[in-house]
């Protein structure tokens, strides 16, 4: 072969080889320019081969042009990769492009239920004034539900109270009470502790009835402790929870588990003690039961009432919840409604 024809096809080729590198769009294009021009089979790797056809004094210097044009394939490609690189990441860059100044997503902040403020408002008062708080369970025993509470099988006092009974000895709670008899059954006196919680009764669901509501059930267990007592600390609650200027009154009452029994009534928030509807034209509004522990309680319970005695008191907190924000149905309570739940923030 003509060693004329060999280098015209030689500078061919160089400028070929610039062209489709130049062009090439991608690393993966290049990557394929790089497999034919270099690789195993490649056109320059193709081109050594013909140095055999060469008169053998021309051979070493055609070698070294190939190798030159080898080398700058091999530049070539280099460079045009790196640009190739640098462009590629640029688009990235562009296209995950962040307008921090945008405005961020708003989270909303949701509200605590009326029946859950109302209760922390409640504990907030007890906490301070020295009582601890204690839970039970809602599936009970018949026995401390009712039982060891003072009130036996037969005993009328069950009909008060219209009860889920789960099986013969257990019962869906009707009532805080039986936190009281597991408190005293757990610890020894002096007892101080208020008992939150859900409470059911097989009532059909109206404006003012639901067989799930919630309680908050007070106890205290010492020695001398009096009605006295029992009338400072729940004036005490109640001002605290509804003004300075409330009056409160006691009334006599019955609960089998408390001897002696009474009911309380504060003024009427709505109309303050005028009359109203809200309070049926009375302006009193009857807000809880109480009394002093009866002695068979603090018996079964293996308290000595020689020794000790106590008072407990129970409230319905739906209701104190309902007064206190003028909700006139209770079902409101529970449907749990956006709408009626964001007004109570
Ligand atoms: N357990 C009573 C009820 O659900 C409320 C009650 C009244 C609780 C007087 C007491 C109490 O502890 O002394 O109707």
């Amino acid at each position: 072969m003509n060693k004329d024809v060999i280098q015209a096809q030689i500078e061919k080729q160089v400028e070929q080889m610039k062209e489709t590198i130049a062009n090439a769009k991608d690393s993966a294009m290049l990557k394929q320019i790089q497999v034919e021009l270099v690789g195993k089979k490649g056109t320059i790797t193709g081109m050594m081969k013909m140095m055999k056809d060469l008169a053998p004094e021309d051979r070493p210097a055609f070698g070294k042009q190939v190798n030159k044009l080898r080398d700058l394939a091999v530049k070539l490609i280099e460079e045009q990769k790196k640009k190739r690189l640098e462009a590629e990441q640029e688009t990235k860059f562009e296209a995950e492009k962040i307008d921090v100044s945008l405005p961020g997503k708003k989270s909303k902040i949701g509200s605590f239920h009326p029946i859950t403020k109302g209760y922390y408002e409640i504990r907030d008062i007890f906490l301070g004034l020295g009582f601890d708080i204690m839970e039970g369970p809602e599936v009970e025993y018949d026995k401390y539900n009712f039982e060891m509470l003072n009130i036996p099988k037969d005993h009328p006092a069950r009909d008060m109270q219209d009860t889920f009974y789960v099986s013969e000895d257990i019962v869906l709670r009707t009532h805080t009470s039986p936190v009281q008899i597991r408190t005293m059954l757990n610890q020894k006196p002096p007892i101080r502790m208020i008992c939150p919680g859900r409470v059911y009764r097989t009532d059909d669901v109206d404006a003012t009835h639901s067989p799930v509501f919630n309680q908050i059930e007070g106890l205290v267990v010492g020695k001398g402790i009096t009605f006295g007592d029992l009338k400072a600390t729940l004036n005490t609650f109640l001002k605290e929870l509804y003004g300075e200027e409330t009056k409160i009154r006691f009334r006599p009452g019955h609960f089998p588990f408390t001897e002696p029994s009474g009911e309380v009534d504060a003024t009427c928030k709505t109309c303050g003690g005028k009359g109203c509807s809200v309070c049926k034209g009375t302006g009193m509004i009857e807000l809880l039961g109480c009394g002093m522990v009866h002695p068979n309680v603090l018996r079964n319970c293996g308290i000595d009432p020689d020794e000790y005695s106590g008072f407990a008191f129970g409230l319905g907190l739906d209701r104190i919840v309902n007064i206190k924000n003028s909700i006139t149905d209770i079902r409101l309570l529970f449907e749990n409604d956006v709408r009626f739940l964001k007004q109570f923030k």
